[in-house]
């Protein structure tokens, strides 16, 4: 059904001519017609516009030519549907006026109908699939439970989560309750996501690498583990988890379809640890970007060879970042399409 089926290929571990690419934080951030959106409508208003969703995510397809799409969205929208405030400030990133610290703001966080309060995302889908007319398909996408706590308790990014961590650590009991309702919370909204026609789903655990491999088995990786278990038999999953590699072995065991490695795991070591059976997907240094295009096809070719060409989806390790030259970006999509052995 979709032309370009090559990543979905991949998540099924089916042996393809060459592996399919895309990049995460695709959509928006670096592109010039992006810039001009975001200087008429503030993000939220992109997020909530069916219309700029579907134009914001297509972008990057014509004009750097991935082999998937990803909605424009944000992983914040999901405690804004809890009741909890968050605020894009410009030049700041997320900004949540009133973090939640105590048992009691634990208490006041809901579990929303999914399809009432996030049912903007679920049209700009529909929107997107319709845009896309199958030539690529698209990814739906959620942050894991830990990285949406670390943003609802510290209030906004942060080196370290320090305060997200403290509150973990000192009321665990507060702490567990809200990650499982942020867990049945993003299972919902994920199937809600499926059913308006994602063809995958990646969960983000971006600040997974901020707990040691035991605090990370309890205050992310059974949550994610939760999420992967009801989502798995309706659609493929893609695990990613910044800083996470000591997870690997767990993490391919997990019924997931593919997972996401960052740029301080080698590909050796990844293949090593999730015994090779399983689609991994990444795994280029951003700022790599930032190479001329001939270094960049260098090293995406190597990249290939070290990750070989099957069960693999070339991507960065990390999101691109907003002053990356369109054409750079154009030169890592284009290095993989030229790719053959
Ligand atoms: O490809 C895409 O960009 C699709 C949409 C997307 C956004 N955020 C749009 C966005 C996706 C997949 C995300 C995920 C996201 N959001 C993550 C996980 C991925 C990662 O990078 O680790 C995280 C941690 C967030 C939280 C968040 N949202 C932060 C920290 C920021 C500020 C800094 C920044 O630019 O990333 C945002 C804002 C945000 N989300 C912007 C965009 C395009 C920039 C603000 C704007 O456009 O006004």
């Amino acid at each position: 059904m979709i032309k370009n089926d090559l990543f979905l290929r991949a998540l099924k571990g089916e042996t393809v001519d060459r592996p399919p690419v895309w990049m995460m934080r695709q959509a928006g951030r670096y592109l010039p017609d992006f810039m001009k959106l975001k200087e008429k409508y503030d993000f939220f208003t992109r997020c909530r516009t069916p219309e700029l969703a579907t134009e914001i995510t297509v972008m990057p397809i014509n004009q750097v030519g991935p082999d998937a799409a990803i909605l424009f969205s944000d992983i914040l929208v999901i405690p804004q549907a809890m009741n909890i405030e968050v605020e894009m400030k410009p030049g700041v990133g997320p900004w949540l006026p009133n973090p939640v610290r105590t048992s009691k703001d634990v208490e006041k966080v809901i579990v929303p109908n999914v399809h009432e309060e996030l049912g903007y995302v679920m049209d700009a889908i529909k929107m997107t699939k319709q845009a896309l007319n199958d030539e690529v398909p698209l990814i739906g996408f959620a942050g894991s439970p830990w990285t949406i706590l670390c943003y609802t308790v510290q209030g906004q990014g942060s080196k370290n989560f320090d305060i997200a961590k403290k509150f973990c650590f000192t009321n665990p009991v507060a702490a567990h309750i809200l990650l499982q309702k942020i867990t049945d919370t993003t299972i919902a909204y994920l199937k809600a996501k499926v059913a308006a026609g994602v063809d995958a789903v990646q969960i983000f655990d971006s600040w997974g690498g901020m707990l040691s491999p035991t605090d990370y088995q309890i205050f992310s990786w059974q949550y994610m583990q939760q999420i992967i278990d009801a989502l798995k038999d309706e659609v493929p999953v893609i695990a990613f988890g910044k800083g996470c590699w000591f997870a690997l072995d767990e993490m391919s065991k997990s019924g997931a379809s593919a997972l996401g490695i960052d740029w301080t795991c080698s590909a050796r070591n990844a293949r090593y640890l999730t015994g090779g059976k399983i689609t991994l997907q990444g795994n280029l240094d951003p700022t790599r970007l930032y190479s001329p295009p001939a270094e960049i096809r260098k090293m995406v070719h190597q990249m290939i060879d070290e990750f070989g060409k099957d069960r693999y989806i070339v991507n960065l390790g990390h999101g691109i970042l907003p002053d990356i030259p369109v054409e750079n970006a154009r030169a890592f999509v284009d290095a993989v399409k030229e790719y053959s052995k």
